[in-house]
């Protein structure tokens, strides 16, 4: 067999260069700058040469990331250094107490930390020899793990050789992080799994390890996974010494690391940096179950030591849990502002997530059929965000003996008038529009945030102002007088006086808001907002015909029926006259001048801002704008903070106008 010419090897040499380079824009930054086509032709020519010269293969060309032949078991990899655990903490106070031991042992009273999230995945160690990735493992117990070698090189952000600065000045380097699956990538692996008749996998987490701990690697190079690098194990290399420049390190190295690293110092910031990733933690495409707090300097770190497997300068504060046991004493049925009645499991008092329940939803007959719950059993709760909690299982062994079952009642609980459940649905509905227990709801909602947003009148007020017949409809709100107020419960003067200033206020809520807090069937802020921006006045809303309210992008032809048939109703027309009797104004919308701004304006946000990103989306929505997820040549603007990450590169390669939160502000004020 002829060997290759100088001319093969340059090019050879060249390509393999410059798929490296291709690999990094695509699996690193998220940010391919060539297409697929002109890669795969890169690929081809590169697997040309090595068909004709097998001696040029080496274990860093890209060539070798798509799977080798499958093997009999995993061999043991002892790891040169172990793979520690982390203590963890999960409060303010067990992490100050954290802190406290850091500051008495460096006796500073600063601290500089840096911050990583907690991914949710599998750590791995990857060693490098002379710049080249030899050799990759499973953390195992810590001490011992295994060689899955060939899986981690199916990894496109895994780099198969470094650069050849590191490889002299390092010649052996080993390099810790996590492998995640994302969660939109997991879903998609589970739909074709699925539809392939195959198990799908449980979760992200064991969709990542288990597609690394596949015998036969062609499996794993079909799973989208990533390497998020987040240390090395060696603490005396030349140049590096903190956890600050390791991580800076490993992003010029080509590494994939994290773009929500911080570095606070103290306490505070600490603090401050948890609660800003437990709002990030929703939006994230992966999951992390807490925040790592290191201990930046190396030098620190060695004083700081360790006990047994856990350092003393790392601790993981790990979110709050989300699920809880405790003891369901009753079930009671609620019933909404909607007629429909919800059976509500009223708990021994827990803490979920960091917050007290007492109180979960069983959803409806079905559920509550499905989970078997009994007067006495131990219940799990589980409460995520902002939703209701909600009972997600019975523990049957702890269930006690002749535990009594609740059954669904068949009439009203507040009104007695008999129940109905329509064909195809799955609650229970009370007819009477004049069940007090109805009426109540329709207030608490017209009165709510969204709707006419009157501070102070909560639960037990509207209950008060119902049962003391003082309103028997929202309207009649606007003609309660301080006089009608003082006689109720802890009514103080200057309370009723608040009441009535707030009321008063409302009356001129805007058009979005007065049509959410009608509370028609189906009608949430959005299609309200679209109502307003179509129709501009009440009074246009309330003659439309269905086929204009169909015609109405957003619309369905289901919600066009329920707002046609409420406004056609004797009893919508009566509640509006009086409204407007008692001086609600009812402005026209304008969104040409108030609310269109940014109408037809596509926003990218991107970064860390000073608020949560659903504060920027809102503004942009209200002032008529979108927000997408991805920069593309019909993105108008792209708001950035700070560490934006690869939109901000494909953003200015597109031309796109880049805002900073002040240019945002401008825009919008
Ligand atoms: S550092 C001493 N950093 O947490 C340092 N670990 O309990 C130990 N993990 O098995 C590891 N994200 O799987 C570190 N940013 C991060 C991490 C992280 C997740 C996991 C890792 C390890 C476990 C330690």
């Amino acid at each position: 067999m002829a060997s290759p010419d100088k001319k093969t090897r340059q090019e050879y040499e060249k390509l393999k260069a410059e798929i490296h380079e291709h690999n990094r824009h695509y699996y690193v930054e998220d940010n391919p700058v060539i297409s697929d086509a002109e890669y795969d032709r890169l690929f081809d020519r590169l697997l040309e040469i090595e068909k004709e010269y097998p001696e040029l293969v080496t274990p860093d060309s890209p060539s070798q990331r798509v799977g080798a032949e499958p093997s009999k078991k995993f061999e043991p990899v002892k790891h040169r250094q172990p793979m520690l655990s982390l203590q963890k903490v999960t409060t303010a106070e067990e992490f100050e107490e954290f802190h406290r031991r850091v500051t008495e042992t460096l006796e500073r009273t600063d601290v500089q930390y840096i911050t990583e999230p907690k991914l949710d995945g599998l750590a791995v160690e990857l060693v490098y020899e002379q710049g080249v990735f030899t050799l990759g493992s499973t953390r195992g117990d810590g001490a011992i793990g295994e060689n899955i070698t060939p899986n981690l090189r199916t990894i496109g952000s895994i780099p198969l050789k470094l650069s050849d600065k590191t490889a002299r000045k390092y010649p052996l380097l080993e390099v810790r992080g996590e492998v995640i699956m994302r969660l939109s990538d997991f879903a998609r692996v589970n739909e074709k799994l699925e539809e392939d008749g195959k198990q799908p996998l449980a979760n992200p987490r064991n969709g990542a390890a288990g597609s690394l701990r596949q015998l036969d690697p062609k499996i794993t190079a079909g799973r989208p996974l990533i390497l998020f690098a987040y240390g090395i194990s060696d603490r005396n290399l030349d140049g590096l010494s903190s956890q600050r420049d390791v991580i800076a390190f490993l992003k010029n190295e080509g590494f994939r690391v994290n773009d929500l690293i911080r570095y606070p110092s103290g306490v505070d910031e600490v603090e401050q940096v948890f609660n800003e990733l437990t709002e990030r933690r929703e939006s994230l495409d992966y999951e992390i179950d807490g925040m790592v707090v290191k201990v930046d300097d190396f030098e620190a770190q060695e004083t700081l030591g360790q006990i047994s497997r856990a350092p003393r300068w790392a601790v993981a504060w790990k979110f709050a849990a989300e699920l809880a046991e405790t003891r369901l004493n009753d079930i009671e049925f609620s019933v909404g502002r909607t007629g429909q009645v919800t059976p509500v499991a009223k708990l021994e008092p827990v803490k979920v997530a960091g917050v007290m329940v007492s109180n979960a939803s069983l959803h409806n007959e079905d559920e509550m059929k499905a989970l078997d719950v009994r007067l006495g059993d131990t219940v799990v709760v589980r409460r995520a965000g902002d939703v209701i909690p909600e009972v997600v299982e019975v523990v049957a062994d702890k269930r006690p003996k002749k535990a009594k079952t609740v059954a669904f009642p068949s009439k009203c609980p507040s009104c007695g008038t008999e129940l109905i459940r329509p064909a195809g649905e799955a609650a229970w509905r009370c007819l009477n529009l004049a069940c007090p227990a109805q009426v109540e709801g329709r207030l608490i909602h017209f009165a709510s945030k969204g709707g006419f947003d009157i501070d102070g009148l909560g639960d037990k007020l509207a209950r008060q102002l119902i049962s003391e017949d003082k309103v028997k409809d929202p309207a009649d709100l606007f003609f309660l007088t301080k006089d009608d107020l003082l006689p109720l419960d802890l009514m103080a003067d200057k309370r009723a006086a608040n009441l009535i200033a707030a009321i008063d206020q409302s009356r001129r809520a805007e058009l979005p808001r007065v049509i959410f807090a009608l509370g028609i069937f189906g009608v949430g802020e959005a299609a309200a907002r679209l109502l307003a921006e179509q129709f501009g006045t009440i009074e246009k809303l309330q003659t439309a015909t269905q086929e204009e309210l169909e015609n109405i992008p957003g619309i369905g032809p289901v919600i066009a029926k329920t707002v046609h048939e409420f406004f056609e109703n004797d009893d919508t027309r009566r509640m509006l006259d009086k409204m407007r009797e008692g001086g609600v104004v009812f402005p026209r919308y304008e969104t040409e001048r108030t609310g269109g701004k940014l109408a037809g304006k596509t926003f990218v946000i991107t970064g860390t801002l000073s608020r949560p990103r659903s504060h920027f989306k809102n503004q942009i929505e209200q002032q008529g704008g979108k927000v997408t997820g991805s920069v593309s040549s019909s993105t108008d603007y792209l708001l950035c903070g700070e560490d934006p990450g690869s939109k901000l590169d494909k953003a200015k390669k597109l031309g796109i106008d880049v805002l900073d939160e002040d240019g945002f502000n401008v825009l919008v004020s």
